[in-house]
Parts: C-alpha cells; sequence; structure tokens
C-alpha cells in the first residue's frame, strides 16, 4: 500500500505534539514500494527527506518543505532456529513494544529490558536504543534496508552498522540515504537475565520470580513511574544525551557532589547523568510558558499544550547554557531536530 499526500499534517506523527507540516508525505507498507518511489521522477525528487518512524525522538521546528518518508512495513516471522536461539525478521513498521511482549509471551530472550520504549521496530537500529542495562545492538544480527542513492535494497550485517551509544552508521553516513525495512534480530531461548540497574533486581524480586514476564513488568512500572504519558503530556524520552567527559572533570565536580552518578567508560573517559545534572542545576520541574522540565526525570522535557517546536528547542538550550555554566558539561540532543 502506497499513500502520498500534500501538506500533510504531522501533530499525529510526534510525541511531543509539535503542529508542523511537511510539504509531501509518502507511506508505505512493502520495501518494494521504495523501487516503485524512486524510478516515479517527480519534482519532489530533490527536495530534502526525512524519514519518520514512531515520530518518539523528534522536534519538528517549523514547515518541513521536503519529503516525509514513512515505512509502515508490518510482519514478525520466523528466520531460523537452533538450540539456543530464534531468529526473528520483523517489519521496520510493528510498534517496538509489541514486539517485545511477543518476545516475552514466547519466551524469548534480549530485549526485555527495554519494554514500553515508544516508537517503531525500524527506528530501534538507528539510534541504537538502550534502557535498564540491554542495548538493541546486543540481539541485533541484521538490518535490512533500501539505499535511495543506489536504488538498490541493501542488507547491513550487524558488524557494519557502528554501533555505539545512542548511535550507529543509519544517524550518521546513511541518514536520509538508507530506509530501513526490517530488522533481523537473534534472542535467545535460555536468556542471563539483566537486573543490574538501578531499581530493576529489586522490582523484579518484588513481583516474585525472576523471569522475562517479571523482568518486563518491573521496567514497565519504573518506566511509567518515572516518564510521562505521551497522550497527557507531549515529550520525546531523554531530550539530552548522557555527556561523555573527561575523567578529571569528573572527578572535580564529585569534589563538589559526592553524589555524582559517574559511569566510568576507560581511563580517561566517563560517562555522566544528564537527568542529575539538570536537576542539581534547580531546573528539575522549572517551567517556562508551554514547556518545562519534568517534575519526576529531568532529563525530559515535556509540552504542557500549544508548544511549538522552535519554543522546545529554545527552552533546551536555555538548559544546556545553565548546565554549563554550573558544570562545565555541555550537553548534546539526543532528539533529532527537522
Ligand atoms: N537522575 C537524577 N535526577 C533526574 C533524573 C535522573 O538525579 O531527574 C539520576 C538518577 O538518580 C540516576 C541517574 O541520574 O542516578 C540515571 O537516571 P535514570 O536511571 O533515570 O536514567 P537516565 O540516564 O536519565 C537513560 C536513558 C533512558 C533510559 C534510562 C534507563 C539516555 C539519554 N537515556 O536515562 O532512555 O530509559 O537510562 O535505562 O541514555 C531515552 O533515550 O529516551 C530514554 C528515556
Amino acid at each position: 500500500m502506497i499513500r502520498f499526500s500534500e501538506n500533510q499534517t504531522l501533530k499525529p506523527y510526534n510525541t511531543f505534539g509539535v503542529e508542523a507540516t511537511s510539504r509531501y508525505f509518502f507511506e508505505f507498507t512493502e520495501p518494494e514500494d521504495l523501487d516503485t518511489f524512486v524510478n516515479a521522477n517527480k519534482s519532489w525528487k530533490d527536495l530534502p527527506l526525512f524519514v519518520l518512524g514512531g515520530g518518539s525522538n523528534v522536534l519538528f521546528l517549523n514547515q518541513f518543505n521536503g519529503l516525509i518518508l514513512h515505512p509502515n512495513i508490518p510482519g514478525i516471522g520466523k528466520v531460523k532456529e537452533d538450540r539456543q536461539n530464534v531468529w526473528l525478521e520483523v517489519g521496520a513498521g510493528e510498534s517496538w513494544d509489541d514486539f517485545v511482549k511477543y518476545c516475552v509471551g514466547f519466551q524469548l530472550g534480549g530485549v526485555e529490558n527495554l519494554s514500553l520504549i515508544p516508537g517503531l521496530v525500524g527506528a530501534a537500529p538507528v539510534q541504537n536504543i538502550g534502557a535498564y542495562g540491554q542495548e538493541v545492538s546486543e540481539v541485533i544480527e541484521m538490518v535490512k534496508g533500501y539505499d535511495l542513492q543506489q536504488k538498490v535494497h541493501v542488507e547491513f550485517p550487524a558488524v557494519a552498522c557502528e554501533f555505539g551509544y545512542r548511535d550507529s552508521l543509519f544517524k550518521r553516513e546513511l541518514k536520509n540515504r538508507v530506509i530501513i525495512t526490517s530488522v533481523v534480530f537473534r534472542l535467545e531461548k535460555f536468556p542471563e537475565f539483566r537486573l543490574n540497574y538501578g531499581q530493576v533486581e529489586e522490582m523484579v524480586k518484588a513481583l516474585g520470580e525472576v523471569n522475562l514476564q517479571n523482568i518486563r513488568q518491573a521496567v514497565i512500572d519504573i518506566r511509567t513511574s518515572k516518564l510521562p504519558d505521551v497522550n497527557e503530556l507531549g515529550n520525546a524520552g531523554s531530550f539530552f544525551k548522557n555527556p561523555v567527559v573527561e575523567t578529571a572533570l569528573a572527578e572535580k565536580i564529585r569534589k563538589t557532589y559526592p553524589d555524582l552518578p559517574v559511569y566510568p567508560l576507560d581511563m580517561d573517559k566517563a560517562k555522566l547523568a544528564a537527568g542529575w545534572l539538570i536537576e542539581k542545576t534547580g531546573l528539575k520541574a522549572y517551567r517556562d510558558g508551554n514547556v518545562g522540565v519534568h517534575a519526576k526525570q529531568a532529563l525530559v522535557f515535556v509540552n504542557y499544550g500549544g508548544a511549538t517546536g522552535n519554543e522546545v528547542l529554545n527552552f533546551s538550550e536555555k538548559v544546556k547554557q545553565q548546565v554549563y555554566e554550573k558544570f562545565g558539561v555541555e550537553l548534546e540532543r539526543e532528539v533529532n531536530c527537522v
């Protein structure tokens, strides 16, 4: 199925809930629809492109004078199975959390800690989604897509995807060039449970047996207690990444603030918690007009209703500036601005 429209409103397509429109909008349900698309020689071919998944990690700043491609490819299929693993190929348009639920339902491990992350499967490899001690790159076998420049269907084994913290090749060199159509995951029949992040272990044990179902439930409980529901308060999850700084800077801050959360990466670098830095800057629950810092998780910014993309961006710049003035740490956006 192909659906092509002009001046498409984007409000229902972004969890921040900001008003914006796209000059052209192309939604499709089969990888082959992309062949049809590139072979139709239309004027919009020279316009800027943007690939939109579930719109849960994007901030539209104004009217987009280009073409939005929205892969809505469905399907979960078994590719193969052996004694340890099951390989599933999942369409880019499947809801991420429905896929997690499916895996947990079939006793397949590897994505349970990623429960309730909003968005679609096709977006998961782009920013290498991660939470509660799991990253999606650990279970990705292959990413399939379509290269708009070469006009061919392409396959990337995991090693070729250059996965990093909230990062991959699809976010950099291949941005708006390769459209992800499906992802092949390698799930575990006898998973090793990941309980060592924050309150996860404690919450799972309170639910009873340590199993996939209870891990999923614990993660859902933690997320719903901290993160705002997009149906009530527009947001795009973490607005900034957790910053990587020189160990010396982390140590310097820790002298004044012994409770600073530090995650050492190597001898010279450490990751800090951006939410903590924002909170200690005194900005938790801070509100300016229609935009605010969420009261339960300072790394999340919310739209109290009617905010424009530019208002959210200006708000975030102020937060970034104040954190820099207080700690000398430069925050980098996690959310994609369009
Ligand atoms: N913290 C505060 N105040 C806050 C928020 C956090 O002091 O307002 C402290 C916490 O107490 C904790 C540390 O900062 O010591 C980390 O907090 P948390 O576990 O809530 O996670 P996070 O680092 O803020 C990251 C991801 C989230 C993911 C959680 C759980 C990034 C940018 N964000 O947040 O992902 O759900 O870990 O694993 O890496 C997202 O990417 O959109 C997202 C929500």
